[in-house]
This record gives C-alpha cells, sequence and structure tokens, in this order.
C-alpha cells in the first residue's frame, strides 16, 4: 500500500480544498456570494498545505546500515519539522522503486528521494519525475544515467576510496607484521552486484590487489549485505579452501555472516587469530565487534542522510542551487581507535 497515514489526509484536505475553491467559483459566477456549505476547516488545510511532501524509495531493510539510513530519513523529515513523508521499502528490486517512483510522481509530491538498489535503469522514470517537474535527490547509492539534469543532486559516499581506505590500511598492517612479502589469500565478499557501494568497493580491491603481486584473490561470492547470504557462502567456499589470509566483507553484515562460517569451520580470525577480517559500513555492531578484536578494522559508511538530503530540500525551497554531488567525509576504525563512548556516540 503506498498510500501513508499522512497521505489520506493530505487527499482528504485537498478534496475538501478543491471543493472550497469550487464552491467559491461558483458563488462569483452566480454573484451568490454564499458559502455555507463549505465542508473543509481553512485553518487546518492551510496548515497542512505549508508541509512538504518528501517521498522515500528506499533500497530495503537488508542490513543494520539500512536501518539506521531510514531511520535517519524518518526522523528528519516529520511534520513537525514541516514535512508530509512518505516511503517506500523496495525490498531489493529495482522494478518496486521504479513504482513507486511513478505513483509519487502521480500523486504530485513536492520532492522524491531515491536510494537506487543499483546504478542503471533509471532514464526513463527520472526523465518522467522531470516532465512532471518534481526534483528527484538521489541519495547514497548513485544512479547511472545518460544526462545529469534527470535529477537534482546527488549525496553519499565514495565507494571506491572505502575500498581504497581497506587497501591501504592492509598494505601497512602487513607491513608491520613484516608479510609485505607473504603470499595473501584473499576471499572477497561482494554487496548487491551493480549498486554503487558494491562496484566501488570492488574497484578499491580489485586495484589493490594488482598493485600487489603477492596478493591474490581466492574467491569472490555473492554476499547481497546480508549476514544469512555471506554466511552461506563463505561456508561454501571453506569447504573448498581454507588456506585464506583476509576476507574482504562489503559490509558489517557480511562480515558477521563470514565469522559465523569461520566459527563454524574451527578457524580463528581477527586480531588474535588467523584470518584478517576487514569489513565496511561502521555501524555500532559491526564497531563493537572491532573493539572486541573481531573485525581487523571497519571502514565507515555514513548513513544519517537525513540531515543532509534536508538541507538539499531547504536549499531548493531558497532559490539556491544545491552542490551536483556532494561526497560525504567518512574515516575507518580499528581496536586502538575505538571506546564504547565513541561508539556510543555515532548514533547507528
Ligand atoms: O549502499 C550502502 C550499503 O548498502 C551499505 O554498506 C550496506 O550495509 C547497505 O546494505
Amino acid at each position: 500500500m503506498l498510500v501513508s497515514r499522512g497521505n489520506s489526509r493530505r487527499i482528504r484536505i485537498r478534496k475538501a480544498l478543491a471543493g472550497f475553491f469550487m464552491l467559491l467559483l461558483t458563488a462569483a459566477v452566480c454573484g451568490c456570494g454564499k458559502q455555507e456549505h463549505v465542508e473543509t476547516e481553512p485553518e487546518e488545510a492551510a496548515q497542512a498545505e505549508k508541509l512538504i511532501s518528501v517521498a522515500f524509495s528506499e533500497v530495503g531493510a537488508e542490513s543494520d546500515w539500512r536501518v539506521a539510513n531510514s531511520e535517519s530519513m524518518r526522523t528528519t523529515f516529520t511534520e513537525e519539522n514541516g514535512y508530509e513523508f512518505y516511503f517506500e521499502d523496495a525490498k531489493g528490486k529495482q522494478d518496486n522503486q521504479i513504482t513507486a517512483l511513478r505513483n509519487y510522481i502521480v500523486q504530485g509530491v513536492d520532492y522524491i528521494v531515491l536510494d537506487p538498489v543499483v546504478e542503471t535503469g533509471w532514464d526513463e522514470v527520472l526523465q518522467e519525475a522531470k516532465d512532471a517537474g518534481i526534483p528527484v535527490i538521489v541519495v547514497d547509492r548513485m544512479v547511472d544515467v545518460d544526462a545529469d539534469e534527470l535529477y537534482t543532486a546527488w549525496v553519499g559516499s565514495d565507494f571506491e576510496k572505502e575500498g581504497e581506505t581497506a587497501v591501504e590500511w592492509l598494505d601497512s598492517f602487513l607491513k608491520e607484521q613484516g608479510r609485505e612479502d607473504e603470499r595473501i589469500s584473499i576471499l572477497h565478499v561482494m554487496g548487491t552486484q551493480g549498486a554503487s557501494a558494491q562496484l566501488g568497493r570492488t574497484e578499491g580491491l580489485e586495484k589493490g590487489v594488482e598493485a600487489h603481486d603477492n596478493w591474490e584473490l581466492v574467491g569472490q561470492v555473492q554476499g547481497e549485505f546480508t549476514q544469512a547470504k555471506a554466511y552461506e557462502v563463505v561456508a561454501e567456499v571453506l569447504l573448498e579452501t581454507q588456506d585464506i589470509d583476509v576476507i574482504y566483507c562489503e559490509n558489517d553484515d557480511s562480515a558477521f555472516g563470514a565469522i559465523q562460517a569461520l566459527e563454524e569451520a574451527g578457524l580463528t580470525y581477527g586480531t588474535d587469530g588467523d584470518v584478517i577480517i576487514i569489513s565496511l559500513d561502521a555501524t555500532e555492531a559491526g564497531l563493537t565487534a572491532c573493539m572486541e578484536g573481531k573485525i581487523n578494522m571497519n571502514v565507515e559508511c555514513n548513513p544519517m542522510h537525513g540531515p543532509r538530503v534536508e538541507k538539499i530540500i531547504q536549499q531548493i525551497e531558497a532559490g539556491e542551487i544545491p552542490e551536483k554531488n556532494y561526497y560525504v567525509e567518512e574515516t575507518y576504525f580499528t581496536a586502538e581507535t575505538l571506546t564504547e563512548e565513541l561508539i556510543a556516540s555515532r548514533g547507528y
């Protein structure tokens, strides 16, 4: 069901307002000037009309990161803050997102916010939004479109840089251990194929492997950004080979899946074990595991995009042109840099 609680109210108000103006028009035409049959409460309607409608198409609920991202949107776009918020969970399917966007266009919302499951395949529906005069703000993952004018602005992470950060850390960690000339076998647990987060993080790792003659990718498996899938695919790999020095997991949930598979296979991992675990996201659970030494390093991918998207909307409302593409500043963490206070202060 696309229409949210706030929406049915808005539709009622719109209908009432339409009726109100029709009556005014009729009164003006027949010169009678009577309005006693108007059923709306103009004050409430006027107040509701001031709300900015923001319609968000979310990827799904596949990970802790994603849940934090949805929450950030929900807590930003509240009625108290002046917004009417519509939310659709696409359950990881681009088709669901295209349907949601088309419905939002028909509804005539003020802004569409899109977190695209994958990068390609958006030209047509974004053109429809453009033709309807609805600005589309892309968030987190990117769209790969023929013309940049099809979206108004994008805000999110530099996923390739995140991968490079992990590679640089691994390079210096191995040097510290005097293992820089050793053969290093890496198992790569990938995220959803075609998503910016997967494409960038994969690119970052593959470039790192290319730059190191002694690094070898022993497998690239589809973890789909979920713990369950990552567990399944890593467990399968471990039946074939246990000659693995590093597992590069494209998010925290897949790191937990990989850890589960390692434990079942009786292998040690993390700061006191044999297999180095690299993760991305730096969620509360991921950082806690990092502080406990279960994950060796964790690259930040900040999901708190609600306020960033709101800033863009407010710029547009003020007649300003927002920056077209804005990359969020991010860092990385190891057990040495983490404290409980720091983890608690991050809010996700
Ligand atoms: O697009 C961001 C990625 O998608 C996050 O790393 C991951 O956890 C999420 O599912």
